[in-house]
């Protein structure tokens, strides 16, 4: 057993940012399934939204944030995150982190949804930018350690107490070593869970291979509520190619002009939509190109910027220029066949502005959380802010209560007796092909009840079959995080099922249309 101060699950821009706020106080210990650089937060490309123009305010901010998120979001969350913004990107200004500049001031680049200019931004290479300053940060600070390789398997809790107290609280968390295959307690006063979001749930998705919900599905096991996970945002513009499955064409594109055409008539199509055409929300877009490809039944549809300033166009997006080049695409003169993929988890564990969850002694932030910032549709780069703004939240609010979290008790050792060696891998592999087959073409972006409930009854199915399984054999990260990504197919299915409306990014053939309250889907386990 390892004893820190405080526990973080995750290594992305939400954990080590709550890491490097609690440093100066206590001893931290951040986990990390895989790499250290291995979560969405690397990935990022189009940047971090914040008012920092002369012409913008917080209202236009908050107003904006909440028509993307159609209604749902919680106000109070949505200013305190929108408030936040300025003093999040002067942080990373003082970490290093090397903004794009217009003469001296920040450049601002624009994305579908916002009414301004307000989108800071390294090149087309924002995320890497920022984990890089993340963990030089926290590598250089003596109080935090970082421990990649371990995939936290659950929740250390009461039940898992030498001698129960019935305090009912959260004590750190049970890590498979990736390298030697054991598993160990972490424990610690206070933990955090960073642990980014579900999309490997779908076939396609823009997210990295280890987003595969497991800290939502180890703070329902372990009895906390989540909320809104019927609200899986689909990115309108991924790249179209069969080698290369998931790399994203930044909505940057649009904001500098791209614009979205059917690939055999050419016609610009947006407008036929949406009177902000390629700059409508991201759950609009994403619809009118999944309309396009299966009324008339292409494979893809055309982004093209080649209209635009070669120099202009390769300058401001080196990366996905320099890419595309390598797959035979120059984007500064041909068009770019995209389509549409999973690309966020706006549903998670509820917190509330300290970062709390339902769990005393567990915290969580950035996107396996439900804020209420983001509400029925993410506005375009407010997800790195949130992760920031709640890291820092949930580091300021263990601080002040430091006082009041006891030390932990005694821990049981994990159980491996009465488990063995697997000789059934294979099981692993098919249902994780069939889970994100299934929710792909039953639970994507257009949805019906009967295809709904056919995923139902296939998650009910397999539920049985993998914990026959996991009660048998011994855990690995292909099998946890199977696990895990059944339990978070069964919570996105079981909310759609429970809306009974369109809403954002829940869009259902049976119930075409809004109720006139907006009310979250809140799961109590
Ligand atoms: P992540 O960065 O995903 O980190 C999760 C961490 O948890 C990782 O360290 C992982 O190893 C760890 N972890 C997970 N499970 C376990 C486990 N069982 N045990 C131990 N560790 C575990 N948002 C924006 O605001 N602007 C953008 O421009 C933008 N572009 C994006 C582009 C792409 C391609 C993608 C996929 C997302 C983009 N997003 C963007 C969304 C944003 O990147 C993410 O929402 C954000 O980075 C999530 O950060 P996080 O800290 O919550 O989680
Ligand atoms: C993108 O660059 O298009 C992604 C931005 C985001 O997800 O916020």
């Amino acid at each position: 057993m390892s004893e820190y101060d405080v526990i973080i699950v995750g290594s992305g821009a939400a954990g080590l940012t709550a890491a490097i706020a609690l440093a100066d106080h206590c001893k931290v210990l951040v986990l990390a399934k895989g790499e250290l650089t291995g979560g969405s937060t690397a990935w990022a490309q189009g940047g971090i939204a914040a008012v920092l123009d002369a012409g913008d305010t917080f209202e236009n901010h908050i107003d904006d944030t909440m028509i993307a998120g159609g209604g749902l979001n919680r106000r109070e969350t949505v200013e305190f995150v929108v408030e936040n913004a300025p003093h999040a990107i002067e942080r990373l200004v003082e970490m290093g982190v090397p903004f794009n500049k217009d003469a001296e001031a920040l450049h601002l680049t624009r994305e579908g949804g916002h009414s301004h200019r307000r989108i800071v931004h390294v090149d087309d290479a924002t995320g890497w930018a920022v984990q890089a300053a993340l963990l030089k940060t926290a590598e250089a600070h003596p109080n935090i350690t970082l421990l990649p390789g371990q995939a936290c398997i659950d929740l250390i809790s009461g039940k898992h107490e030498l001698r129960y107290s019935g305090s009912g609280r959260v004590w750190g968390v049970y890590a498979l070593d990736e390298k030697t295959g054991k598993v160990h307690a972490h424990v610690g006063r206070a933990t955090i869970l960073a642990s980014g979001g579900a999309g490997r749930v779908y076939q396609f998705s823009t997210a990295p291979r280890g987003a595969t919900g497991d800290g939502i599905a180890m703070a329902w096991r372990a009895g906390a509520r989540v909320s809104n996970m019927e609200m899986m945002q689909f990115h309108p513009t991924c790249l179209y190619n069969l080698d290369v499955k998931n790399f994203l064409i930044t909505e940057a594109v649009r904001g500098e002009g791209g614009i979205l055409k059917h690939p055999v008539t050419g016609h610009r199509y947006m407008p036929d939509y949406d009177v902000r055409a390629e700059l409508a929300p991201r759950d609009v877009v994403a619809r009118a190109n999944d309309d396009q490809i299966k009324r008339s039944g292409l494979d893809y549809v055309h982004l093209d910027i080649s209209h635009q300033d070669p120099d202009f166009v390769a300058g401001h997006f080196p990366n996905i220029y320099e890419k595309l080049l390598t797959l035979g695409i120059d984007m500064t003169k041909q068009p770019i066949p995209v389509v549409p993929a999973q690309h966020y988890t706006c549903g998670g564990v509820l917190i509330d502005l300290d970062g709390r969850t339902d769990l005393p002694g567990l915290y969580a932030a950035g996107e396996c959380t439900e804020s209420g910032l983001h509400g029925a549709n993410r506005l375009a780069s407010n997800s790195l802010l949130e992760c920031f703004v709640f890291g820092e939240a949930a580091a300021k609010h263990i601080i002040e209560s430091w006082d009041q979290l006891d030390t932990p008790p005694a821990i049981r050792p994990w159980d491996a007796s009465r488990v063995t060696d697997s000789d059934e891998e294979v099981v692993i592999k098919q249902n994780w092909t069939e889970i994100r087959r299934f929710m792909w073409n039953y639970v994507g972006i257009v949805r019906t009840t009967k295809r709904l409930e056919r995923a139902r009854h296939r998650i009910d199915m397999m539920t049985h079959e993998v914990e026959d399984y996991y009660g048998h054999f011994r855990v690995t990260t292909d099998l946890i995080e199977l696990r895990n990504l059944l339990q978070c197919a069964e919570l996105i299915v079981r909310s759609a099922l429970h809306r009974k409306e369109s809403r954002g990014l829940h869009y259902t053939l049976d119930y075409p249309d809004l109720l006139p309250q907006a009310v979250d889907t809140v799961l109590v386990p």
